[in-house]
């Protein structure tokens, strides 16, 4: 098949050979955005006079019964075509006749790519902020029904101190809200039009770079030219956000998971986010939450493929950079399906109120309250901390607690300690007291819901 660029050519490539430089079987995806982008243009040549208005007319209804067609799925894209611009360009041609060849007067593929790409992203970004939201009010819902349910926190995977699990729960609220703000703000950044630089050095028509902007709803405009064409800082910036959700995302999966061995059976998954074993006919494995760890790991090498792609390109524009598309689309594809995953296994898994708080009752995470305790009675905490680990070395040859120990026994520890210690060890005494701002106690948890549920209803 004929190319739209075939007149310095004398001889055509196999098959195979076009197939390789084609990025059509991805960039489809970009059909909707590209389309626009068309019609922007095609706008603003007229008004600034370098097409006829009925030229423009045809332009632009011929490329909307072509994003009619491909929205309805009747669109033929085709591998001779190369990209999505070019599939675009010649079914409009096909459709119109010659004036179609005006629409890609004062613009490149160069421009016309980047601004698609910076359309598509400020769109999935809005997606994926408005998907971020709604898991952290599915945690925060959690949160708000296990304030006071209590569960041990850990520090190396070794009970430390009590905590809430709705406390737990919430430390996840706030690294989403970390990954929110990032995107938000990258959004400044997505939001700029490329159009009208061209290839690369900006064109000799009169156009309006700041009309088509405005047309397509971009807050800015590139200053330079050679930068617009060139830069791919705003996907990188997409990728390495997305990296840091999908890290987050993975440590609450590691979590899940460990809780839901058996060794712990803090929560059980629902049935419809679990799977059986083909032949272990009593397994119930937390596989979603697996694929999502799992997942992580493409993301992350997403964005060290295009870092890569990008470190070594000279200005402006170079084939390499078609490379941007695959790891971005994958990565708006996985951030976007484990937020909903993550979404439906937190809301729907049961939390095993009985086994999470027995497990702080027969440990020794009130150890520290016990050298609070003789801290606040005028024992220096230095010394306090001696006494107190080796009272549970020596609880530990016996076989028992702290909350074991008897009165007569801690009086010859320290007179100072009385009978009023063992509600001190008590683990939800122990949680309720740690009530310094953003602490486990439940009247600080609930005050983060509230500021959480403030921070959602906006
Ligand atoms: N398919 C190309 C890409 O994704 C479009 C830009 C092509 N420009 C060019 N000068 N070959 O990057």
């Amino acid at each position: 098949m004929e190319k739209l660029w075939s007149g310095r050519f004398q001889a055509q490539s196999e098959d195979w050979v076009n197939s390789f430089g084609a990025s059509i079987p991805f960039d489809y995806q970009l059909a909707h955005e590209d389309i626009a982008g068309s019609i922007a243009h095609v706008t603003m040549l007229a008004t600034c006079g370098i097409i006829a208005n009925d030229e423009k007319e045809q332009i632009i209804t011929g490329l909307e019964s072509i994003d009619q067609q491909i929205a309805e799925g009747q669109f033929d894209f085709t591998l001779a075509h190369e990209d999505i611009h070019l599939n675009i360009e010649k079914a409009l041609h096909d459709q119109i006749g010659p004036v179609a060849g005006k629409l890609h007067t004062a613009r490149s593929r160069n421009d016309q790519v980047a601004t698609d790409m910076h359309l598509y992203l400020k769109q999935q970004v809005g997606m994926i902020i408005e998907k971020l939201n709604n898991l952290q009010q599915v945690l925060v819902n959690k949160a708000s029904q296990h304030v006071e349910t209590l569960m041990p926190g850990y520090t190396h995977l070794q009970h430390a101190q009590p905590i809430s699990f709705g406390h737990h729960l919430l430390a996840y609220y706030s690294m989403l809200s970390r990954d929110q703000a990032r995107l938000t703000e990258s959004l400044k950044r997505i939001d700029i039009s490329p159009l009208g630089c061209a290839a690369l050095a900006g064109t000799t028509f009169p156009i309006d770079r700041q009309q088509t902007a405005d047309l397509l709803g971009f807050s800015a405009i590139y200053d330079n030219s050679l930068d617009g064409v060139s830069d791919r800082d705003f996907i990188i910036e997409f990728l390495s956000n997305s990296a840091l959700i999908m890290m987050h995302l993975s440590r609450l999966c590691e979590e899940l998971i460990l809780w839901s061995s058996f060794e712990f059976q803090f929560i059980e998954m629902a049935d419809q986010y679990a799977t059986g074993s083909s032949i272990m006919p009593q397994k119930k494995n937390p596989d979603y939450a697996e694929l999502i760890r799992g997942k992580t790991g493409r993301v992350y090498g997403n964005l060290f493929g295009l870092l890569t792609v990008l470190k070594g390109t000279p200005l402006t524009y170079n084939k390499d950079l078609q490379e941007d598309k695959e790891g971005m689309f994958d990565a708006v594809k996985t951030v976007s399906v484990s937020l909903d995953v993550m979404a439906g296994m937190i809301d729907s898994m049961a939390v095993n109120v009985e086994t999470m708080e027995h497990s702080t009752e027969k440990d020794f995470s009130n150890a520290t309250e016990l050298a609070d305790y003789l801290a606040n009675h005028g024992i220096p905490f230095r010394e306090a901390h001696e006494i107190v680990g080796k009272l549970v070395y020596s609880c530990i040859q016996q076989g028992i607690f702290l909350q074991d120990v008897s009165l007569s026994d801690y009086q010859a520890i320290s007179p100072v300690i009385k009978a009023d210690i063992y509600d001190v060890l008590a683990s939800r005494t122990a949680m309720n007291r740690r009530n310094s701002y953003g602490g486990t106690g439940s009247q600080q948890v609930k005050d983060s819901i509230k500021r959480a549920q403030a921070a959602l209803a906006k």
